[in-house]
């Protein structure tokens, strides 16, 4: 998920990795380090924190090496510190390993290793790679076949580069889920997760694909199968910008963001999901999981997009676990001087982790001898270090301030620890089993959505001078109109409000005109009729309207000034799929009033204040 860059010529790599390291940074990372080969000795040099931070250290190491390996940390598995930064080694140093993603079956393979004699210095799922190899490297094969030998046995996904001090000559990388891409010099050639990150120095580029394993020498690169299929590869030339490249390829972080939810949503669920049970495994729970079971109350407090995450959770455990459960504000709740009991089980929900009403809550909460746990997207961010346990939501580094696939994969976590409960309590094996099948389905129906990108920039067009909006929705669907407002209000600094549907006869009825849009949540479920009727009530004033609405509902376009057809889906899961248009609405928008969707004014993306 993080940043990969590589080298192997007749320069010195240190300055190239250095400088592609910086190149990456805008994905957030949390730490960093090189490897290099310096008279056939290996050299591994890393910290927590910036990278700048190791290029200070470098400097005072004036090293030189023709080959070597770099590394921005999105920390996974292993809080962000020196130890678990990449690259790994062996214990005699010859080998070191850089990766991106998630080896899903690092501990079987880590148990199988540690009973093998090997020592771990690290707490990452990364390591089990570099001590797979090294042992079949000590059953005599080569780096290329050791490589390919241990491949066959991992588990999830992975971008990697390795390097060997007994062949020097070479850069070993695969790829599997995540990102490679080969760029190909005079004399020299690169290795990079990111294209950005060796631009500066070569257009032609080859881009690995899944499964594939690259052998890069300086002169020379040849790309086979894990089973060792040799495999032809075109190399392409580089015609993007750098800036067009660091958004890969979209206008916006936001709009990359909105576009790769399925595979953020395939990254939260990796793992997470026991088919034969119907039930849900969550790692970080694991501990707690009977405490949680048995609460007798469950609070979940959050800001923000996140709080309206909690609401979703609301329904989600009161319908499933029916365990009597509170949402609130984490700003209200601090100051409040809440009535906590000691079985009360709270979530802190924070894409950042680093939220000071959130953590202030968290602190309070503990304090009263609650179980807190955590819903995170930033691992060893101050809120996961600070909660008895807790699980990551894995959607990678949200760049845009509006938050987007942090939110979808929240409500993904829910949904798993929904499952997780519900299935100790009264929630059948095959209702279970319902679940888990919907969950796996989503990543293609947000995909079948994002689709209709075109439609919505063109009802965003019809809009974009509109100065209030609505947003209404029932159930489910009600935290999920709030979101949706939020999401305008912030990257259009349009005024606009999320009510449960219902409510509008009790006040923002008297609103409703010709200037007022109103947008509701409508997929079919068992209150639909319900707001169909607050549909005709609006259009009996005049309002203008806007129906999310499910793909075979043709109804409801004879009432509707637009409908955007989405998939169905059980009914917990709705919102996952309903705030997808609502989020591409925003950003359409907003970018057609020319404004800053990343950083909109008065904004951060993490609110360290109070
Ligand atoms: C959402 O789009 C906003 N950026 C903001 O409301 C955010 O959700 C809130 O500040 C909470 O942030 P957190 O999830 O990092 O704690
Ligand atoms: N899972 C690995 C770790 O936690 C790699 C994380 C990344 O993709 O940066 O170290």
């Amino acid at each position: 998920m993080c940043g990969i860059v590589g080298y192997i010529g007749e320069r010195n790599c240190v300055p190239i990795l250095i400088n592609g390291l910086k190149r990456l940074e805008y994905r957030g990372y949390d730490s960093a380090g090189i490897g290099i080969i310096d008279n056939n000795k290996s050299i591994v040099v890393k910290n927590k924190g910036k990278v700048s931070l190791l290029e200070d250290k470098l400097e005072e190491l004036n090293l030189y090496s023709n080959i070597g390996i770099g590394h921005t940390r999105w920390a996974t598995h292993g809080i962000p510190n020196e130890l678990n930064a990449h690259p790994h080694a062996n214990e005699d140093n010859t080998i070191f390993l850089i990766h991106n993603g998630i080896i899903e079956n690092y501990q079987v393979l880590k148990k199988g290793l540690i009973n093998f004699g090997y020592k771990f210095k690290s707490e990452t799922d990364s390591e089990v790679l570099v001590h797979l190899i090294d042992n079949f490297i000590k059953k005599g094969y080569d780096l290329t076949t050791s490589v390919q030998l241990a491949l066959s046995e991992v588990e999830g996904t992975y971008g990697l580069a390795i390097v060997y001090s007994k062949e020097p000559d070479k850069i070993i990388a695969a790829r599997k889920g995540s990102p490679l891409v080969v760029g190909i010099g005079d004399n020299e050639n690169f290795i990079a997760s990111d294209v950005s990150a060796i631009l500066a120095h070569t257009k032609q580029v080859i881009y690995l694909e899944d499964g594939e394993i690259a052998v890069i020498k300086k002169d020379s690169f040849n790309a086979t199968t894990v089973h060792n299929d040799e495999i032809e590869k075109e190399i392409h030339e580089i015609t993007m910008t750098l800036d067009e490249i660091d958004r890969g390829g979209y206008a916006h972080f936001m709009l990359k963001e909105i576009m790769e939810q399925p595979e953020t949503l395939r990254n939260s669920l990796r793992g997470r999901i026991i088919d034969d049970e119907g039930s849900s495994v969550l790692g970080g729970l694991t501990d707690v999981v009977n405490k949680l079971v048995n609460s007798k109350r469950i609070i979940i407090t959050a800001c923000g997009t996140s709080w309206h995450a909690g609401l979703v959770g609301e329904y989600m455990f009161e319908q499933f676990c029916r365990i009597p459960t509170e949402v609130e504000y984490a700003s209200e709740f601090r100051y409040r001087n809440p009535i906590i009991e000691k079985d009360d089980a709270i979530f802190f929900i924070s894409q950042s982790g680093e939220t000071a009403d959130t953590l202030a809550a968290l602190k309070e909460a503990k304090m009263k001898g609650a179980l807190v746990l955590g819903i995170c997207n930033a691992v060893g961010s101050s809120i996961a270090r600070e909660t008895n346990a807790g699980v990551y939501t894995h959607a990678g580094p949200e760049i845009g301030v509006a938050s987007t696939k942090a939110f979808t994969s929240q409500l993904t976590v829910l949904a798993l620890i929904t499952l997780l409960i519900a299935r100790r309590k009264s929630l059948s094996r095959i209702d279970g089993k319902q679940i888990a099948d919907e969950l796996r389905l989503l990543p293609e129906k947000i995909e079948k959505i994002l689709t209709l990108n075109d439609q919505i920039e063109v009802i965003a067009e019809e809009f974009k001078n509109s100065t209030n909006f609505l947003y209404l929705g029932r159930g489910y669907n009600f935290p999920v109109a709030l979101e949706g407002a939020l999401k305008l209000k912030e990257i259009s600094y349009i005024h606009a409000e999320g009510y449960p549907a219902a409510e509008m006869k009790h006040g923002p009825i008297a609103l409703i005109d010709e200037n007022m849009p109103v947008v509701f949540i409508a997929p079919k479920d068992s209150t639909y009729e319900k707001i169909i009727s607050n549909i005709q009530e609006v259009k009996a004033r005049g309002g203008r309207t806007i129906a999310i609405a499910s793909e075979d509902d043709n109804d409801i376009d004879q009432l509707v000034d637009y409908s955007i057809k989405i998939p169905n889906t059980i009914r917990m899961l709705t919102p996952i799929l309903t705030v997808i248009p609502l989020q591409l609405l925003a950003y359409h928008i907003a970018v057609k009033k020319g404004l800053n969707v990343d950083q909109p004014r008065n904004l951060a993306k993490s609110v360290t204040v109070e």
